[in-house]
């Protein structure tokens, strides 16, 4: 590591920030790291800022995984954060948003709170009407996650114990952050288990490229590389047909503003409130495709996502209703932020013909998406 880079690191912290050595020169990337707040159980949780030779920094917290800030610079070069959060972890134990978090076990919604696998029954708790949404209500979103620093980033690691959540089997975790000096954020999941189970990990960030706070999103002009949707029931659990988009408010096969047809009267968008769906990526040959890029003109910042996954569940924070007082103080409201997750499909354990989520012993669950940003 760049030791004046993580001298620099440590300066911008506050008080009782500690600069860690021995971080890669891959990347040129900084990372240092300061408390963040203890849990209810006293607990510790800390913040790990990533920082690039660009002027890109991205903060993570301990709790949930979460990215707590993303600081990009505009076309002008002017930084701003993108990323909706929270300034303490009160913002975080009190509200039910996912900002920034790691999702699991399962990620999205699974109907009926249970699925079937390999002959034997398992029931989930159920958090989203009947439904369980995110890996449940103490998903890996409300655990303080175990954080070490290795070379280009930032990892971090869990055990789920056999029967979390309703889930079978042990299931260990590991999540790496890493921040290029492309201005790229990368995000690394790996997962075993001693027992078969399902797997669908993601990140549940909210994007707001204007910066967190300044207004919807309506402007944001989204394509996604995706020629057919999941549509979905009024729980929002996929019906299991795999929609072409093409004709739809759906098709976002060409840069779009996202406030272009988000209201129009559809049965799909009613039952999502807006956007809240999971895309079919176009993949090719498989492997790292490009699933998103999102453009908002006025600051010129553009994020592109690639991902390893099948799906992507683009969420125009409809939920968000202004209630909620972020980072600064500012207001969240409706479609203040929307969400690139990435993931397998909805409700796949119940879906024989979505791809499988299904993960036994002996295999490595492994899935990496990008965030990559930009301005022009
Ligand atoms: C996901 C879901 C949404 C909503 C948000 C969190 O994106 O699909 O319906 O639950 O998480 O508010």
């Amino acid at each position: 590591m760049n030791r004046f880079l993580g001298a620099v690191g440590l300066a911008a912290l506050s008080t009782g920030a500690v600069a860690l050595s021995g971080s890669a020169d891959a990347a040129s990337l900084s990372v240092s790291v300061k408390p963040f707040g203890t849990m209810p159980d006293g607990q510790a949780v800390q913040l790990y800022r990533l920082e690039n030779s660009n002027g890109m920094e991205v903060d993570v917290i301990t709790y949930g995984g979460a990215i707590q800030s993303i600081k990009a610079p505009d076309k002008d070069g002017r930084v701003a954060d993108v990323a909706l959060g929270f300034d303490n972890l009160d913002g975080y134990l009190h509200t039910d948003t996912y900002f920034g978090a790691l999702i699991g076990r399962y990620g999205n919604r699974i109907g009926h709170a249970g699925f079937t696998l390999e002959g034997k029954a398992y029931k989930l708790p159920a958090n989203d009407a009947a439904n369980t949404l995110h890996g449940g209500p103490q998903g890996f979103d409300k655990h303080v996650w175990k954080a070490a620093e290795v070379p280009g980033g930032l990892e971090l690691t869990l055990v789920s114990k056999d029967g979390d959540e309703g889930f079978p089997g042990t299931l260990n975790v590991k999540v790496v952050y890493t921040v290029t000096d492309k201005n790229e954020l990368k995000i690394d999941y790996t997962a075993t288990t001693d027992k078969p189970t399902v797997v669908n990990l993601t990140n549940h960030s909210y994007f707001n490229l204007a910066g967190a706070g300044e207004g919807d999103v309506l402007q944001h002009q989204v394509m996604l590389n995706a020629d057919r949707f999941t549509p979905v029931d009024s729980g929002l659990i996929p019906t299991g047909e795999l929609k072409p988009v093409k004709g739809t408010p759906f098709d976002f096969t060409k840069a779009t503003a996202i406030g272009a047809r988000i209201d129009q009267k559809d049965e799909q968008l009613n039952f999502g409130k807006g956007y809240d769906h999971n895309w079919v990526l176009n993949k090719g040959n498989g492997g790292m495709t490009k699933a998103a890029e999102v453009y908002e003109p006025n600051s010129g910042r553009v994020l592109e996502v690639l991902t390893t996954e099948p799906g992507l569940q683009f969420y125009t924070g409809n939920f968000l209703d202004g209630s909620i007082h972020g980072k600064g103080g500012k207001t969240y409201g409706r479609r203040g932020g929307f969400c690139m997750e990435t993931q397998h499909y909805p409700d796949s354990p119940n879906k024989p013909s979505f791809p499988s989520t299904e993960l036994k012993p002996g295999q490595t669950y492994h899935t990496t998406t990008v965030y990559r940003f930009s301005a022009r």
